[in-house]
């Protein structure tokens, strides 16, 4: 192996990505076409609209991935491709382009796991620092909270001779926390996807206004496997999970919901819709935001936060303790909020434990976190057969 390079390709949900990755320690590119302007109108994403975008973005994607890296598909080693979870349509287009160019080229194909290429994101970043302070990556094991749009789970990442091995500690038994956040934010007439806007806008309301908070789950509620008409709990055994650790973000929503109904907040936000659209991006200073919400929705969006912020942070540290985990990784889109950054680092501090987290852009979707999850596996010889299809509910670990 030459020189380690792997291009990495990600066509998941609604981001079109390539790059490539030197020994999965160093990013020499990393494109992401966003579909965002595709889905805004939609208030989330739309299946058919995203594959179609991925099929215009992803030839010129990864030749723009090549060419800032300023390298040719015959220097590469390998091509890492997700192969769910996600979308299966939006799948099957990067899943068909890996496999063709590493056929064209010779070269191994290696499929990765969305969500590894999550927890991925946060050991290329740490690796691409490399400080002396910090422990060594690989030989602790992690606590891994990977917080999206699609996902809130908690894994315990080791690593076994080389590559890494996932247990499933915890998981949503409904909506993923990002998922809370794009309907909420849809609720309050605020833009695709919501997460950006409620962190923007709430910084400027009270998080103590409304007193949101989470029920502790009991062992009834996920007796049999899986939980009641969710689509999120049909894959993995809930059953066998410690509820200490489980979460649920459905019941927060509604309560949101009836907070808009109760204070006739609905008209109001569906008259922010243009005002939201003719902005185009979250507001930057107190004045946008008050030019967007009253200050009641905005002490909402600011209560709504904090509450799922604590309800995180809450099962997070108490599944670090029953499993006497020394650092933790949180990773996924969430993870790019900047109350959870600075409440989960201050929680850690006050524990005496490492925390990480990938760089704002490698929190949400990207390729570079695939190319460098399947670097261990370059190195051990796994890769992955030419029958590779998409599995768009994918489960990680055992
Ligand atoms: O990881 P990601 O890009 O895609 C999935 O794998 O789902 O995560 C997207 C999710 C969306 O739900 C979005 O609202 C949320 O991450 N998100 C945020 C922030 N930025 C993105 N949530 C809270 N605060 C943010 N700053
Ligand atoms: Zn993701």
């Amino acid at each position: 192996m030459a020189r380690g390079l792997i291009l990495g390709i990600e066509s998941s949900c609604d981001e079109t990505a390539a790059a490539v990755v030197e020994r999965g320690a160093r990013t020499l590119s990393s494109v992401v076409a966003s579909q965002i302007a595709t889905h805004l109108r939609y208030g989330g994403v739309v299946p058919e609209l995203a594959s179609r975008e991925h099929l215009r973005a992803i030839v010129p994607v990864v030749r723009a991935a090549l060419a800032e890296a300023n390298v040719t598909l015959a220097d590469l080693d390998a091509i890492a491709v997700t192969s769910g979870p996600g979308l299966a349509g939006a799948l099957l287009v990067g899943i068909a382009y890996a496999k063709a160019l590493a056929y064209a080229q010779g070269l191994p194909l290696i499929a990765v796991n969305h969500l590894e290429g999550h927890i991925h994101a946060v050991l290329l970043q740490q690796r691409q620092q490399m400080s002396v302070t910090e422990p060594d990556l690989n030989d602790e094991p992690a606590l891994a909270l990977v917080v999206s749009g699609g996902h809130t789970h908690l894994y315990l990442a080791r690593p076994v001779d080389g590559t890494w091995q996932y247990t499933l500690i915890g998981r949503t038994l409904d909506d993923a926390a990002g998922e809370a956040y794009d309907k909420v934010a849809k609720l309050l007439g605020l833009g695709y996807p919501g997460g950006p806007w409620i962190d923007a806008l709430s910084r400027f309301g009270n998080p103590h206004a409304v007193p949101f908070s989470f029920a502790q789950i009991k062992h009834k509620v996920h007796l049999g496997g899986r939980a009641p008409r969710t689509r999120a709990a049909t894959s993995s055994p809930i059953a066998t999970l410690d509820p200490r650790f489980l979460f649920s973000f459905s019941g927060i929503k509604t309560a949101v919901l009836r907070y808009v109904e109760l204070h006739n907040l609905r008209a109001e936000a569906a008259v922010r819709v243009p005002r939201m659209l003719a902005m185009g991006r979250p507001p930057q200073d107190k004045d946008d935001a008050l030019a967007l919400c009253p200050p009641d929705t905005l002490d909402l969006i600011a209560s709504f936060q904090h509450a799922v912020v604590g309800d995180l942070i809450k099962k997070t540290f108490a599944a670090a303790e029953s499993l006497g985990a020394k650092r933790i990784l949180v990773t996924g889109g969430v993870a790019a909020n900047q109350e959870l950054r600075a409440r989960f680092t201050a929680a850690a501090t006050r524990r005496g434990l490492f925390i990480a987290f990938p760089t704002l852009a490698l929190s949400t979707d990207n390729a570079a976190m695939i190319a460098a999850a399947a670097w261990p596996r370059l190195v051990a010889g796994e890769f992955t057969p030419e029958s590779l299809t998409a599995n768009p509910s994918l489960a990680l670990g055992i």
